[in-house]
């Protein structure tokens, strides 16, 4: 999708479609109360090509709320859609990103691609963000999961024109639109790693295209396999890879900005499980399909890093994915075995479906002691946490206020739903084992919250933030603004995270 900016006379503009936003100004909750339209945009040409339809009552500017006209008078546009965004008092930049991604996708089953998308007016919602939003929302509506389809015809937008009002600062709007590009492409790029099934997308595979995305866009990278999960004595995460044909895959991702030598090393470990079935407590059949997305969070690490390599903060980080199958067999870890993780620590098995804490703990362990002095882990790693928190909000944890805090904010800018929930000694003590130091599942009751917990074994006092995006990383019904298939959620919000240290 080729993207620009303009801040030409909206009338003016010679495109198949201009998108302006209209949003309800009705502030009385009285029953009879009419939704009362309006346009977001001082253009009086647009304006007057809009007022008829919008006296008639038939649209109401409802969140994503479509209505499209065809030659509409006064102006050179070929279409105007008008893209609702809810209640004007409750307008926000997120919802304009959501109202972006919405016009994107009425336009490509209807065979259009070219497509130019009007930012309303400084006074309703901040220029900059904005730009960035809409930016980030027409490359995430443009995603769709049908690259395996022989069929397939490729509707992709091929033009997408942010347009400003002339008022607004030129160089602010073009620093906002490039991070707009970078943001969107990199979740998608995560997206793209996700949509790909077990077969298609092994460890070792997931690693190489890890390196190749890392040499594009100067990270440095390392990618290691068996052998030096052996020498480090990551026991616990090798124990998920024992039982499959397919290696496992440590991906190291570095980056190191010139003259930065001193401040804080930003550690992202994430969840590689290519596939789950399970292990040995194996899952049941219906749905097994989906576990090919238990590598999401691993896949959201590798595209905050290609974002963050392409945005520059002025900090180090390092990624650490521990990429696996998770598959029964005669090699496969049983119940009741004990593993020597590489901090040393003792794990008693009891489920070997509780497999994604066990390449993390090693996996957090190793981003220590590769120096790093603040830790972000995301992993599709509950059900607990999907049933706690269903498909509305991720669920997060921290062991620090001031990391959390940090990380808040950068939820205002991404627009993604993180809901933190408790750590605590009461969920540590569900996990003593008999046996060992602690075992791998604290059984039926605050299932995200023993995970957690078990992570925070390997963490230790580092300060930390573990997002379980078990419930998130998968659109399970597509919205006007994103296909059904896999989200990229987290890219936002750890990026913005690292760029606020
Ligand atoms: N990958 C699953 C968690 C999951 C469930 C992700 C649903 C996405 C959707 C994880 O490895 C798992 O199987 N967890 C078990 C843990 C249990 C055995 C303690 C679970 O949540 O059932
Ligand atoms: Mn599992
Ligand atoms: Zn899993």
């Amino acid at each position: 999708m080729r993207t620009e900016l303009t801040q030409a006379k909206l009338a003016a503009i010679e495109t198949e479609v201009l998108a302006v936003l209209a949003a309800d100004t009705q502030t009385s909750k009285a029953p009879d109360a009419k939704p009362e339209p309006v346009l977001l945009t001082a253009d009086d040409a647009v304006k007057a090509a809009a007022a008829a339809v919008l006296s008639t009552g038939e649209y109401k500017a409802g969140a994503n709320e479509t209505l499209l006209l065809h030659a509409p008078a006064g102006l050179k546009a070929k279409r105007l859609l008008i893209v609702g965004l809810g209640k004007q008092a409750k307008a926000t930049v997120d919802k304009l990103r959501n109202a972006a991604g919405a016009a994107v996708r009425f336009a490509k089953p209807r065979g259009i691609r070219e497509l130019v998308f009007a930012l309303p007016d400084a006074e309703v919602l901040p220029p900059g963000p904005n730009t960035r939003a809409a930016v980030e929302g027409a490359f995430v509506g443009d995603f769709d999961p049908d690259t395996y389809r022989s069929d397939r015809k490729d509707q992709s937008i091929q033009s997408f024109t942010v347009a400003a009002s002339a008022g607004s600062d030129r160089a602010a709007l073009e620093a906002a639109f490039a991070e707009g590009v970078i943001v969107g492409e990199s979740q998608n790029f995560t997206r793209s790693l996700v949509n790909e099934p077990g077969n298609k997308l092994t460890p070792t595979l997931l690693g190489q295209r890890a390196a190749l995305m890392a040499a594009e866009v100067g990270l440095g990278w390392e990618l290691h396999s068996t052998e030096k999960l052996h020498e480090l004595k990551m026991g616990a995460f090798w124990s998920v890879s024992q039982g499959s044909a397919e290696p496992p895959s440590l991906i190291v991702l570095r980056y190191e900005p010139e003259g930065v030598t001193g401040g804080p090393v930003l550690g992202l470990v994430g969840k590689g499980i290519t596939f789950d079935t399970g292990g040995i407590s194996i899952k049941p059949a219906d749905n097994m399909e989906k576990m090919k997305y238990d590598m999401a969070g691993g896949a959201a690490m590798i595209g905050a890093m290609r974002a963050i390599a392409l945005l520059k903060p002025r900090v180090r980080v390092i990624a650490v994915v521990c990429a696996a199958e998770n598959m029964p067999d005669g090699k496969a870890q049983k119940p009741g075995d004990v593993q020597t993780a590489m901090s040393g620590k003792t794990i008693e098995i009891i489920n070997t479906d509780a497999e994604g804490r066990l390449v993390l703990a090693d996996g957090l362990t190793y981003a220590k002691q590769l120096g790093a002095t603040h830790l972000i882990d995301a992993a599709t790693l509950t059900g607990a946490c999907v049933v706690a928190l269903g498909y509305a909000n991720a669920g997060a944890f921290s062991n620090d206020d001031a990391a959390w805090a940090k990380f808040d904010a950068a939820l205002a800018t991404s627009g993604e739903k993180f809901w933190r929930l408790p750590l605590g000694e009461e969920y540590a003590d569900q996990i003593k084992s008999d046996i060992g130091d602690i075992k791998n599942t604290g059984g039926r009751w605050g299932g995200a919250s023993t995970a957690a917990e078990f992570l925070k074994v390997f963490v230790e006092d580092t300060p930390w933030i573990h997002l379980d995006i078990a419930g998130m990383a998968w659109v399970e019904d597509s919205k006007p603004y994103i296909a059904k298939g896999p989200s990229g959620v987290g890219v936002r919000s750890i990026l913005e995270w690292v760029r606020s240290y």
